[in-house]
């Protein structure tokens, strides 16, 4: 079967399913606005979710804080990339971004008034510790402390990705992630940062989509700091592993209030045929992107990413790493954007770093054959709409990696960490932002958390990225991600429709808002 036969007979049987199960019948008349892998409108309209669901937001510290030098704070690898010529779109650079270091009761005051129960940032470490060890930088801490406060004080959970990607430039000098010694530099920091504010803030993550920054910055090199070497990047992905548990330890002991969980990013990796060889490829990419950074922390194993052997010895597996890695995280938090359809890859011409999609890096045309050591070919589907970073919509996929992982790791916890779509909506005449197109986005993939909810997956929160537009990585300012619009030339945050409707549907706890 080819793919597009392969999407549409997976579509059709899934639709049927999930009609038949309900007892009703395809309903034309709702056409319009239906998109493939989501469900019917007249469904959606009656999703619900449980009393005291968490209503969240997110954002990232280099993406939104700015003052990039300011109260002490050191360079970033960030900082380094986007002042270096020829690596971000437009030249863009975040040393501003939107100045959320100094407009944080502004944004705080945003959040309540959209009903948010929850929202998540990062921490700078070079805001703390500005070459990545050694003494702390109080400013930084008490900028952390007010935010903490004022989030408190508005009735809203502070939740703390540790690491955004913004590693001390000091540290990327020692050799960056692929130095072990790293793993115990960064439990030091999770540390004082428990020490510091554990007493306020309870829900941490270390790490934010652990795959994407050590495979784009060390395997195919379109982050910071810029190295392609497959090697490196399997260093670079262990000492995370060994991290991980380092950080765990490292925050339980500083404060007793912490729960530990995790910021992964996620996408449903579909056969793209029925062979046994599609189908394994598929497993190797949900172990490889998905799974690789959650198993070891659950089982003290890596899963089995590669078409062959784990190679142990290139990745710098010492006897005991098992130990180190393995914590039982308290809850597991993971983002889901878009899906991947896979293949195997043997025999194909290896293409590491053709094109950048937002959340994935692939081959022109959207697919990629991206090493010799997981020999998966990836393909993002165009078959659902796509949003402005060219991103496929398919609701259904956030209910199937739902229950895939509540199978997979006996009914966690989970709290969707980021959740969301591009679209370059700005103020009309009027001053409003209509962006339609985001409230259809969260509106189907809502009814289909809720579906996993309602089928008996402990999700606990989402997260919609993002508060406030931003800078988007390497793309720079080209991307809109906010539910608040930002003038960057004046700093002005206009709320999009999108976000005045999703606060409505936080006080409703549900879709038929
Ligand atoms: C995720 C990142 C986040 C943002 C969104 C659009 O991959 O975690 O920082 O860039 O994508």
């Amino acid at each position: 079967m080819d793919r597009r036969n392969f999407i549409k007979s997976s579509l059709l049987a899934g639709a049927s399913t999930l009609l038949a199960s309900r007892g009703l019948r395809a309903n034309s008349s709702s056409s319009q606005e239906q998109v493939p892998g989501a469900m019917a409108i007249s469904e959606i309209e009656t999703a619900h979710f449980p009393s005291g669901f968490l209503w969240g937001m997110a954002s990232a510290a280099y993406q939104v804080e700015g003052a990039w030098n300011i109260d002490g704070k050191g360079e970033s690898i960030w900082d380094r990339f986007s002042h270096t010529v020829g690596k971000i779109k437009g030249a863009a650079m975040a040393d501003v971004s939107c100045d959320q270091y100094h407009r944080y009761k502004e944004d705080v005051a945003i959040l309540k008034r959209l009903n948010q129960k929850s929202y998540r940032f990062s921490t700078s470490w070079a805001r703390i510790q500005p070459t990545g060890t050694g003494p702390v930088n109080q400013k930084g801490i008490d900028y952390y402390s007010r935010l903490t406060d004022t989030l408190l004080d508005a009735g809203i959970r502070p939740f703390c990705t540790i690491y955004h990607w913004d590693l001390p430039q000091g540290l990327e000098e020692r050799g960056g992630w692929p130095n072990r010694d790293l793993a115990g530099y960064f439990a030091d920091f999770a540390g004082i940062l428990a020490k510091t504010l554990g007493d306020r803030i309870t829900t941490w993550a270390p790490f934010n989509m652990p795959w994407t920054f050590t495979y784009y910055g060390y395997g195919v090199g379109v982050f910071p700091p810029g190295k392609s070497n497959f090697e490196q990047f399997l260093k670079a992905a262990h000492t995370v592993n060994l991290a991980q548990g380092e950080a765990f330890r490292a925050i339980k002991a500083a404060s007793s209030k912490a729960t530990v969980g995790s910021a992964y990013g996620m996408a449903p990796a579909y056969p793209k045929t029925e062979s046994e060889a599609d189908r394994a490829a598929a497993a190797r990419y949900h172990a490889m992107n998905n799974v690789y950074f959650l198993n070891p922390a659950m089982t003290g194993d890596y899963p089995k990413a590669f078409a062959g052997e784990t190679p142990y010895e290139a990745m710098g597996y010492k006897p005991g790493d098992d130990k180190i890695m393995r914590v039982t995280l308290d809850w597991l938090g993971f983002h889901y954007y878009t899906r991947r359809i896979v293949s195997n890859a043997v025999g194909i011409s290896q293409s590491g770093n053709a094109g950048h999609f937002g959340t994935e890096t692939e081959g022109e045309g959207g697919s990629s054959s991206r090493d010799p050591l997981t020999q998966i070919h990836v393909e993002m589907p165009t078959e659902g709409p796509l949003t402005e970073a060219g991103l496929e919509i398919w609701p259904r996929g956030i209910y199937d990696l739902v229950m895939q992982i509540s199978g997979e790791y006996n009914h966690p916890i989970i709290e969707i960490s980021e959740n969301g779509c591009c679209y370059l909506d700005s103020p009309d005449e009027t001053g409003r932002v209509p962006d339609t197109r985001r409230i259809a986005f969260h509106r189907q993939i809502l009814a289909e958390l809720s579906r996993a909810i309602a089928e008996g997956a402990r999700v606990r929160a989402y997260h919609a990225w993002s508060l406030v537009d931003n800078f988007e990585w390497a793309d720079g300012y080209t991307q809109r991600y906010g539910l608040t619009y930002v003038d960057f030339r004046s700093q002005k945050r206009t709320v999009k429709d999108s976000g005045l409707w999703y606060g409505r549907v936080a006080a409703a706890n549900r879709l038929g808002v």
